[in-house]
């Protein structure tokens, strides 16, 4: 199967912290699976918003919807206000229309890893609490969270095509004994569309339950619908069961997956990113020039990017290679070695060029 589009258009943001470590790995794996592409660098992130006052450039913007794909690392945001800036991931994602973030959870070849897990949360990415919609007058301060019937039907689509073509088994997660209007209706909603899907096995749990059978549980769950924040906490959660965030890629997706992610002949621009943040604590001055960032999370990302871009058989070169590398080393500190970001990417690199 060939590409889409030969050269393919990527985007490249790197972000802040760790994500100027573990881009450039993951293009160099991508260029060592010999795929023929061209990669158009942009800027966007806390530094960015430092030096020129934006976090997210209009010619970031542009750059990202005129490429097929995008590869993006991480970023910084303070935990308080700061005039002027807004989360640039937040803002692609709303800008580019990617409401489906899907966060896969396999077992890894790690010691540290839980065995039979393979799971997918779909995220609602575009409403409910990420809305951004904040007010306080210094004694009380009000977050609105915005749930439709649209973003539900529409993310409760995509999670059933993709429950289709794996386990059949759909899991919806919500808050909707308290939350009864804004989680009723994403319950409500996701069930009326799972009820479209005949040979889909639908069930529904409470989120607090959810993150407790997450961990007494993991390997009962195949594909979970869930609205924007507690999705994100669910896959860091379950990025903990499989080795940890250094391993946890994500898709942002802007269609429903017809034939793996993105489907299609000419699908738009899809954002991949590791789950995990910039990382501050080893991407500090003193550590950084170690780079002990483990880039397998992005790598697996770029993974998921050659998918959705119908390289199929790039995707699986790069997995083994990754899958080769999980279980005979190099591995960075978090997985307990003490190899550098850049020998994690070598060794994986050469594992694909052989
Ligand atoms: P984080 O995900 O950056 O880090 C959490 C922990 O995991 C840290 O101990 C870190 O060292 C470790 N870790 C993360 N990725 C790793 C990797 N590839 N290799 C080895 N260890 C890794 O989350 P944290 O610390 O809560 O947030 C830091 C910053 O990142 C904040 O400014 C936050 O706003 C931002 N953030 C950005 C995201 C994005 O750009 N999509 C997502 C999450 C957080
Ligand atoms: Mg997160």
């Amino acid at each position: 199967m060939t590409s889409i589009k030969d050269p393919l258009r990527l985007c490249i943001i790197k972000g802040d912290g760790i994500g100027q470590q573990v881009i450039p790995a993951a293009v160099e794996v991508l260029s060592a699976t010999g795929l023929s592409f061209e990669a158009v660098h942009a800027d966007a992130g806390w530094a960015c918003f430092q030096e020129r006052g934006t976090a997210l450039p209009s010619e970031t913007l542009e750059s990202a919807r005129r490429s097929d794909a995008i590869l993006f690392g991480a970023i910084s945001s303070p935990s308080q206000r700061v005039e002027g800036y807004s989360s640039p991931i937040l803002s692609l994602r709303q800008q580019l229309g990617l409401f489906g973030n899907l966060r896969p959870c396999r077992s890894m070849p790690l010691p540290a890893s839980r065995p039979n897990i393979d799971l997918l949360i779909v995220r609602e990415n575009s409403e409910g609490l990420y809305v951004r919609q904040e007010r306080s007058d210094g004694r009380e301060a009000v977050a609105a969270r915005v749930i439709t019937r649209r973003g539900s039907e529409r993310i409760a689509r995509l999670a059933c095509e993709w429950a289709l073509q794996r386990r059949q088994h759909l899991t919806v997660v919500h808050k909707a004994n308290v939350l009864s209007l804004t989680c009723g209706l994403f319950r409500q909603t996701t069930l009326e569309v799972a009820a479209e899907y005949p040979s889909l096995t639908v069930d529904e749990l409470l989120v607090d339950t959810m993150a407790l059978r997450l961990i007494t549980h993991p390997e009962q769950f195949d594909v979970i619908v869930t609205t924007n924040l507690f999705g994100d906490i669910l896959s860091d959660e379950a990025a903990g069961l499989v080795g940890g965030l250094g391993v946890a890629p994500s898709a942002n997706l802007a269609t429903l997956a017809k034939n793996g992610p993105g489907g299609g002949a000419n699908p738009p621009p899809a954002l991949f990113e590791p789950v995990h943040g910039s990382a501050p604590d080893i991407a500090a001055p003193d550590v950084v020039g170690h780079g002990i960032a483990n880039p397998i999370a992005a790598i697996l990302a770029a993974a998921m990017l050659l998918d959705y871009v119908q390289e199929h058989e790039r995707a699986t070169a790069v997995r083994e290679a990754v899958n080769s590398v999980l279980e005979s080393g190099p591995h960075t500190p978090d997985l307990g070695g003490s190899a550098t970001t850049a020998q994690v990417s070598q060794a994986i690199q050469s594992r694909i060029t052989g």
